[in-house]
């Protein structure tokens, strides 16, 4: 690579006194040797570029003056040996533009001697996955003899694959002649992988702000559908009104098993996590699971000894399970196969590839369901648990099945992990914390306010006993319906749209309200639980029913105080009046022990037998 000094003058590309250097310079000159145009950020577009930022001052395509490849005698070439960036130079004068020359780090990268590579069509490096768009891409930049930068996806002799970063351009001898393509390549893959699983968790968080959002919403109108539809049913009805009620009754139950399942994909379910020895839910829900899963499946349990207790909610982690379940059924029909259900003790790695959730670290109860069937191509694997992903038919499927799965185990501290590939059958694993490590950590499962509330249990009588119920809520239609149910059970109801509002109505009736039944989401300054809070402050131990279309941040994180319930919209005529029932004989149940233990001997309150 030595030359000469009697070539044409031109401008360094650096400058060693530190001059400013011009990138707008078209043609900048190798001292006088080979001379190149400056990339100035053209060919780069949305690639990967190892500098760090558009390519400015390095050339996109060069004209040289020594055309061999044999003078291996100066740094120059030293340095493209040791350099740890890959290159190649391939020759375009040659049937199928094969490759010249390949440095030491493009024999690293790849995999491959150098002998199998000189040659050969860089396009060996591609493969099944290889998006082919790009190719083309590529194919008409080596045509157009532009220079050009893409990402795309390559594999390694070995078949792993990875994202290369090909940056390529063509090289002139003196005459105008087309003598090479340069390219270089960089393994990209890492960068890759953790923007687009970054992106993904992106993407699924906003997903689930917007489900939150809708599924809130239509709580409300289910709930007015279905209490609705109750007040309807007590009416006498005609055979065919009957009918037609009950239709409408069903689809109002889908529609709130729906808003359900959108409500655990976007983690705002109520659960209520206690210590669950999740083999025994197994030897319980076994009968269910395997009629589920039908005569053609073999279910093959494989129950580790002495597991430890999780804190997950045993309903919902049925649920899930039964979602998994039935998916690994789907997966095998029609011939049938084995479903292989396994329970392990883990300690994740916390770090791993892709992992954007918040786990603790410590020990895990893992809970895997392995199937025999077809396994995921990479792109279904990667929507998989995106909601309203589906591969099955109109009418089979509706994707919710593993956004729910994934809400619910995140929502549990814990983690979805799936394992699927092409011919090898796939394997959900959901992670819970132990127990142990749950309360060693200080934290429980995002749950709602409310807590403790577990030991509630339905009052003696369902009916009210003319207390006085201030009923607040901002939706006019479920007001309506809250009223219309309590007055029917024989309650005085009070009602406001605003916290504002109830404590006017309260203040109206000097303080003579016995619960006070709420929305927690309410508009303007004062939501559910700060009213209470107020009331509370004029009244401590007023019993408190708080009424939620979902989870959200305010009750999970707000106050917790004894004697409140959350009651989950929607919600039942049934349901309201045992919880109301409930809180009343139990505020009352406290009211006569304080009574009780100030004037010694036991006295059963009145109330408290309602
Ligand atoms: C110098 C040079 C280097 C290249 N390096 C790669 C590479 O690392 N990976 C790749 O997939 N394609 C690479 N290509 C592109 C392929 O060689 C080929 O041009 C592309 O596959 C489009 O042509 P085809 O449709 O005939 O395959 C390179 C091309 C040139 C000219
Ligand atoms: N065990 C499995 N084997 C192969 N593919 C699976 C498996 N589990 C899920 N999938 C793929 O993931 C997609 C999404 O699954 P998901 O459970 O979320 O929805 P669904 O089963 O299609 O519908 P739904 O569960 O709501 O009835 C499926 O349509 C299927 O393509
Ligand atoms: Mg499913």
């Amino acid at each position: 690579m030595s030359a000469p000094a009697d070539q044409t003058e031109g401008r360094p590309p650096f400058s060693g006194d530190g001059e400013p250097m011009a990138p707008a310079v078209d043609r900048t000159a190798g001292r006088g040797q080979s001379e190149g145009v400056p990339a100035r950020g053209e060919a780069d577009g949305s690639a990967f570029s190892p500098t760090g930022g558009p390519g400015v001052l390095h050339w996109q395509e060069s004209t040289i003056t020594e055309p061999g490849l044999d003078n291996r005698g100066g740094v120059f070439f030293a340095a493209i040996e040791m350099t740890r960036m890959p290159m190649v130079l391939t020759d375009p004068n040659k049937p199928d533009n094969p490759i010249a020359f390949a440095n030491r780090a493009f024999l690293d990268l790849t995999g491959y001697a150098e002998d199998e590579v000189v040659g050969r069509n860089c396009r060996f490096l591609q493969g099944a996955q290889t998006d082919r768009d790009t190719v083309r891409e590529l194919r008409e930049a080596v045509a157009e003899k532009r220079a050009i930068s893409v990402d795309i996806l390559n594999y390694k002799r070995d078949g792993t694959p990875f994202w290369n970063g090909v940056f390529t351009g063509p090289v002139y001898g003196k005459d105008g002649r087309l003598l090479y393509f340069f390219a270089s390549q960089l393994d990209i893959t890492r960068r890759r992988t953790s923007e687009q699983s970054f992106r993904q968790a992106q993407k699924m968080e906003s997903i689930g702000q917007l489900t939150a959002g809708l599924a809130h919403d239509f709580n409300n109108l289910l709930q007015v559908v279905e209490g609705s539809l109750e007040v309807v049913a007590d009416e006498p009805l005609s055979d065919k009104q009957r009918r037609a009620l009950d239709n409408a009754m069903r689809s109002a139950d889908r529609g709130s098993r729906l808003t359900k399942q959108l409500l655990a994909f976007a983690r705002k379910t109520r659960l209520e996590p206690k210590p669950t020895n999740v083999n025994a839910l197994f030897v319980e829900f076994g009968e269910m699971l395997e009629s589920t899963l039908g005569s053609g499946v073999e279910l093959d349990l494989n129950l580790r000894q002495r597991l430890p207790h999780c804190l997950v909610d045993p309903t919902h982690l049925e649920m899930a399970l039964l979602n998994v379940l039935i998916n690994a059924r789907d997966a095998m029909a029609p011939g049938g196969g084995t479903v292989t259900v396994s329970t392990a003790l883990v300690r994740p790695d916390a770090h791993a590839a892709g992992a954007h959730d918040r786990m603790a670290p410590g020990e895990y109860v893992a809970l895997s369901v392995r199937d025999a069937g077809p396994g995921m191509p990479a792109h279904v694997l990667e929507r998989a648990t995106e909601p309203f992903f589906t591969t099955k038919e109109v009418g089979k499927g509706t994707g919710l099945g593993l956004a729910m799965v994934q809400g619910f185990v995140q929502q549990s501290r814990g983690r979805l992990e799936i394992d699927s590939a092409p011919g090898k059958g796939t394997t959900v694993r959901m992670l819970f914390p132990t127990a142990a490590q749950a309360a060693a950590a200080g934290e429980a499962p995002d749950r709602p306010s409310g807590a403790g509330v577990g030991a509630l249990r339905p009052g003696g009588g369902q009916h009210g006993a003319a207390e006085t119920i201030l009923v607040v809520e901002d939706s006019d239609d479920v007001l309506e319906l809250a009223r219309g149910h309590l007055s029917k059970l024989g309650y005085t109801v009070l009602t406001a749209r605003s916290g504002e509002e109830a404590l006017a109505a309260w203040d109206a009736a000097g303080g003579r309200v016995d619960l006070l039944f709420t929305d927690i989401v309410m508009p303007g300054g004062m939501n559910g639980l700060v009213l209470a809070e107020k009331l509370r402050e004029q009244r401590p131990g007023l019993p408190v029913l708080l009424t939620t279309g979902y989870n959200d941040e305010l009750a999970a994180n707000g106050p917790r105080s004894p004697g409140m319930d959350v009651l989950g919209k929607p919600y039942r005529r049934s349901e309201l009046a045992d919880r109301l029932r409930a809180a009343l004989n139990q505020a009352a149940a406290r009211d006569g022990a304080v009574e009780a233990a100030r004037r010694g001997p036991r006295q059963p309150h009145p109330a408290a037998e309602g």
